[in-house]
Formats: structure tokens, sequence, C-alpha cells
């Protein structure tokens, strides 16, 4: 179609299906958000930014659970509109903001990042840039949280496999196992502190800044 998914996404002529792409974004994100949200710890946090948190529905969800938040999105210019009606409806505005952002240039500071489903968008060089941006910019003792599918043994019937081929042929990105995930953790500095899987073949990750 003459551009990458996320170009595509961006074209003004386009924003029915932007706007449909973030709602099943969100749809799928209620699968995993309550397993995440129960499982991850808030303890010295008070600033979260979801990095392509499209319509803030992971972020929000974490506001709501925690008074003492305060939480940003950072997306795309044409995708922060829609967060910002979400935030209204859910009556966190005063403690919610979303800024229009590339991730590949600069992350907002922060004391927890979450970036759920998306390095399985993109290769390992540019995973790399996304991850370091968000360790140049973390607030000292600050966390992530990446939430994806993680492949398990190869051979064994999952989600995660078939979710790989459908990254194969809409992006530059892949579906990948726990060593691929370190890898790029490693190259960025961070490492896995955390892992614990939550619905629907997904795993929350925790990293601490190395
Ligand atoms: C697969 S969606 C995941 C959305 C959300 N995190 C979730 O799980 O529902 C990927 C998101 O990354 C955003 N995105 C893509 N490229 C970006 C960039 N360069 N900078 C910031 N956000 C970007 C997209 O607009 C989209 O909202």
């Amino acid at each position: 179609m003459g551009a990458d998914i996320f170009e595509y996404f961006a074209q003004p002529e386009n924003a029915d299906e932007a706007a449909l792409f973030a709602e099943a974004m969100g749809d799928l994100s209620g699968l995993v958000t309550h397993g995440v949200v129960d499982a991850v710890s808030v303890d010295g946090v008070s600033g979260v930014v979801d990095v392509g948190g499209a319509n803030g529905d992971f972020v929000l969800a974490l506001m709501e659970a925690h008074p003492h938040l305060s939480g940003q999105v950072l997306d795309l210019p044409h995708a922060v509109g829609s967060a910002r009606g979400a935030a209204e409806k859910r009556g966190l505005s005063d403690r919610f903001s979303a800024v229009a952002g590339d991730f590949f240039t600069e992350v907002p500071p922060a004391d927890l990042y979450l970036l759920k489903t998306i390095l399985h968008d993109w290769d390992d060089d540019q995973c790399t840039d996304i991850l370091r941006n968000c360790r140049s910019a973390v607030n000292e003792g600050g966390r992530a949280l990446v939430v994806e599918m993680v492949i398990g043994e190869i051979g064994e019937p999952d989600f995660a496999t078939r979710a790989d081929m459908a990254m194969l042929t809409m992006t530059n990105g892949q579906e990948r196992d726990l060593d691929e995930f370190d890898s790029l953790f490693a190259a960025s500095g961070w490492r896995r502190s955390k892992t614990y899987p939550v619905s629907g073949g997904y795993f929350g990750m925790e990293l601490v800044a190395v």
C-alpha cells in the first residue's frame, strides 16, 4: 500500500481505519490489562509514560488502580486525541496528558515506562533505539514494563508463533522468545528483573536500568 503500517494510518484519508486499529488494540488490551495491572508494583513510582500508548487504555487502567499516579501517553500526532478523550471519559484528565512525538527520537522522562505490544512491531535495531531512548530518559531508580507475547518451545502450538507470521507480513517486526528479548534489553541498558504470564499468551517483563 506504499507505506509502512503506521505511516499508512497517519495519512488523513485513512483516519477511520486508524481509529478502528486503535480501538482493536484497546479491545486486545482488555484481555491482558487487568492481569498486568494487578501484577505490577508501583512502589516509588509517580509518573508513568505509556510509550506508543494509543488510546491510553493501559496507563488509564493503572491510574484507576493507583490514585497517586500521573500518566502520559506518547504516540504519533494522529493518535493522541483519542487518548485525551478516553481520559476525560474516565474522569482522569487532571492526572493525565497525551504528547505527540516519535519514540525513535525521544521519550518524556518517567519513573515507569509501559511498552505494550510495541517491540513486536519493529526489528532488533529499531527496538534497541526505542529502549535506549527510554533508558536515557528514565528517572533515577525507574523501571520499564514490556508486555508482549513470548514464543515458547518451538514445536509447541501457541498463538505467539501465529502472531509472528502476522508481524512478518504487516510490519518490520516479529514475536520473540525470552533469549531474544534479553538480547534487546542488554543492548539498550536494561535487565529483565521479573517475568509473569498474563492471559492470552502475553507476559509482563519488568526491566531495571543497569
Ligand atoms: C501495536 S500498537 C500498540 C498500542 C498500545 N500500546 C496497546 O497495546 O494497545 C502500536 C502503537 O505505536 C504507535 N507508534 C508507531 N510508531 C510510533 C512512533 N514512531 N512514535 C510513537 N508512537 C508510535 C502507534 O500509533 C500505535 O498506537
